[in-house]
C-alpha cells in the first residue's frame, strides 16, 4: 500500500467533479481526481445526454410525420429503437472518452478506483483490477458523488417492468403502454419521448400539479401537448404500488380517495433523487451531513470541516448538471487561493420537453413572496415569423420585472429552442439589467430570440407585432 501525496483530491468524474479537476489543473495545482466507474457521472452517461440525443431524435421522427403542410413527405417514417441506442451510446462514448483527455490535458491526475475516507485528509484507493490498495493524503478534497434514483415502496426497480430513468433510457423496444409515477423533470422529459415513439403514457403526480416549482402557465402549455397527443395525466393521483397480473402490469394510486388501477407494459419510477453520501467513509471525517443525506457547505462550498468541499447534487437542489459544473469551478479557484465565492444570482432550469420549457429567476409568485410587486410582459411565438417559418408555434416568453423600477427579476419561456434562448435571460439577470436593457438591444431578424425583446418591451408597453397592455411612457 502506497501513499500518495496531493495538494488536491476529487472525489467523483462528474459534472461537478471533472470541471473541477481541470480547473485545478489549469490553476496549477497539484490534484488527482477519482472515479470508480465512468467518468462524466449522471449527465454524460445515464441522464442530460443520452436523453437529449433521444428526444431530439424523437423530434425528427414527430416532424417528418407531420411535415406534409411544408409540402414535404417521406412515405412511412419508421423507428429502429436498436439503432437509435446505438447512436445514443455513441454519442455518450465520445463524450466521456473526451473528459479523461481533458483532465489530463490540464494536468491532473485520473484514476480508476473507489474512494473511500480514512480521516478528514486520507483516502485509500481500491483498485478493480486487483491492483494494491493506495492511500492519498491531500490538504484539499472535494466531494462530488452526485445523487441517484429514489426508489418508493411498492415499485422496486427491476428494470423490467418498473424501470429507472437509467434502464428508461436503454430501453430497446418501444412500450405499448407506459406509466409514468412522477410528473417531474424526468417523468415528463422521458414519458413524453416514448409517447412520440408510440406509447400510450399515462402520468401520475401526487401534488395538483405537475413541474412543480417551474411557472404554471409554462406547465400547462406542456400538459395541453400530451393531452393532445392522446397521453393522460392524472393530478393528486398518489401511486402505492402494482401487481403483475395476466400477462401485464398494473398500477395502483389514490385518486380523489380511491384506488384506481392503470394498466401497462412498463413503469417508469421518477420520484426524485438522493444524494450519494453513504458507502465511502464521510462518517470519518466529522462533515455535517443533513437527515435527508445532503452535505451543507458555505459561499465557499466549504463543509463544517476546513479542506472538505462538496459540490453538485450533493449539496442539495436545484440537481443541475451546471450549477454542479459551476460550483467545481469555484471550488477549484477557492483552493488555488483565489478569492473566488459562488455568488450566482440565478441558475437557469430547462425541461426538455415538447415544447421546451427554460427559466431564469423569479416566477410571479416567488417574487411576490419576496415582497416585490410585479409587471408581466408577454410574447406569444404564435406571432413570430420564425416560429411559423419552423412549424412550431406554440408556446410564448414571459418576463417579470420589478414593477417599481423595471428590472428583469425572471424570465420563463415555454417554446421552440427555449433551453438556448434562456441565456440571454440568464446573462440579463446575473448582470442586474433592466426590461430596457433588453428591448433596446437589436435582436436579429427573423429569429426566435426577437420574441425575447418583444416580451421585454410588452412589459414597457412598447411592443410592436402585439397588443400593449401597459401604456408605453
Ligand atoms: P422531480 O422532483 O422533478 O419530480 C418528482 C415528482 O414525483 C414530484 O412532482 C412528486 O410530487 C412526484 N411524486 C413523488 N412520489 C409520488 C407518488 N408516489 N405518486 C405520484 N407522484 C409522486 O424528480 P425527477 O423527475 O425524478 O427528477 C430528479 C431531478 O433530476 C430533478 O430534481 C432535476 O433537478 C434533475 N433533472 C434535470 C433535468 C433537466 O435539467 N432537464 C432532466 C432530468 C432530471
Amino acid at each position: 500500500m502506497a501513499t500518495i501525496k496531493k495538494k488536491a483530491l476529487v472525489i467523483g468524474a462528474g459534472t461537478g467533479g471533472y470541471p473541477c479537476a481541470i480547473r485545478l489543473g489549469q490553476l496549477g495545482v497539484d490534484a488527482m481526481l477519482v472515479e470508480k466507474d465512468k467518468p462524466g457521472g449522471v449527465c454524460l452517461n445515464v441522464g442530460c445526454i443520452p436523453s437529449k440525443a433521444l428526444i431530439s431524435a424523437t423530434k425528427l421522427y414527430h416532424k417528418a410525420q407531420h411535415a406534409k403542410d411544408m409540402g414535404l413527405s417521406f412515405g412511412q417514417p419508421a423507428v429502429d429503437m436498436v439503432q437509435m441506442q446505438v447512436w445514443k451510446s455513441g454519442i455518450v462514448k465520445k463524450l466521456t472518452g473526451g473528459v479523461q483527455t481533458l483532465v489530463k490535458g490540464a494536468g491532473t491526475t485520473y484514476v480508476k478506483a473507489t474512494a473511500e475516507f480514512l480521516d478528514a485528509h486520507r483516502v485509500k484507493l481500491t483498485y478493480s483490477d486487483g491492483k494494491p490498495e493506495d492511500i492519498v493524503e491531500a490538504e484539499h478534497i472535494v466531494i462530488a458523488t452526485g445523487s441517484l434514483p429514489i426508489e418508493i415502496p411498492g415499485f422496486k426497480f427491476d428494470h423490467k417492468r418498473v424501470l429507472d430513468s437509467t434502464s428508461a433510457l436503454d430501453l430497446a423496444t418501444i412500450p405499448k403502454r407506459m406509466v409514468c409515477v412522477g410528473g417531474g423533470i424526468i417523468g415528463l422529459e422521458l414519458g413524453q419521448t416514448f409517447q412520440r415513439l408510440g406509447a400510450q403514457l399515462v402520468v401520475l403526480e401526487g401534488l395538483t400539479r405537475i413541474l412543480n416549482g417551474v411557472d404554471l402557465e409554462c406547465a400547462e402549455v406542456v400538459a395541453r401537448q400530451i393531452k393532445k397527443d392522446g397521453g393522460q395525466i392524472h393530478t393528486g393521483a398518489k401511486a402505492i404500488g402494482w401487481e403483475e397480473r395476466n400477462g401485464e402490469a398494473v398500477v395502483k394510486a389514490e385518486v380523489g380517495g380511491k384506488v384506481v388501477e392503470f394498466p401497462c407494459d412498463v413503469i417508469l419510477v421518477a420520484v426524485g433523487r438522493r444524494p450519494v453520501s453513504q458507502g465511502f467513509g464521510l462518517d470519518k471525517t466529522g462533515v455535517k451531513v443533513s437527515q435527508r443525506g445532503f452535505i451543507e457547505v458555505d459561499s465557499r462550498l466549504q463543509t463544517n470541516v476546513p479542506g472538505i468541499y462538496a459540490v453538485g447534487d450533493i449539496v442539495g437542489q436545484p440537481m443541475l448538471a451546471h450549477k454542479a459544473s459551476h460550483e467545481g469551478e469555484v471550488v477549484a479557484e477557492v483552493i488555488a487561493g483565489k478569492k473566488t465565492i459562488n455568488d450566482a444570482r440565478q441558475i437557469p432550469n430547462v425541461v426538455f420537453t415538447e415544447p421546451e420549457i427554460a427559466s431564469s429567476g423569479l416566477t410571479v409568485e416567488e417574487a411576490e413572496a419576496k415582497g416585490r410587486k410585479t409587471n408581466v410582459g408577454k410574447f406569444p411565438f404564435v406571432v413570430s415569423g420564425r416560429a411559423m417559418a419552423i412549424g412550431e408555434t406554440s408556446g410564448f416568453v414571459k418576463i417579470v420585472t420589478d414593477a417599481e423600477d423595471d428590472r428583469v427579476l425572471g424570465v420563463h419561456i415555454v417554446g421552440p429552442e427555449a433551453s438556448d434562448l434562456i441565456s440571454e435571460a440568464a446573462l440579463a439577470i446575473e448582470m442586474g439589467a433592466y426590461a430596457e436593457d433588453i428591448a433596446l438591444t437589436i435582436h436579429p431578424h427573423p429569429t426566435l430570440s426577437e420574441a425575447v425583446m418583444e416580451a421585454a418591451k410588452h412589459a414597457l408597453g412598447e411592443a410592436i407585432h402585439i397588443g400593449n397592455t401597459k401604456r408605453s411612457h
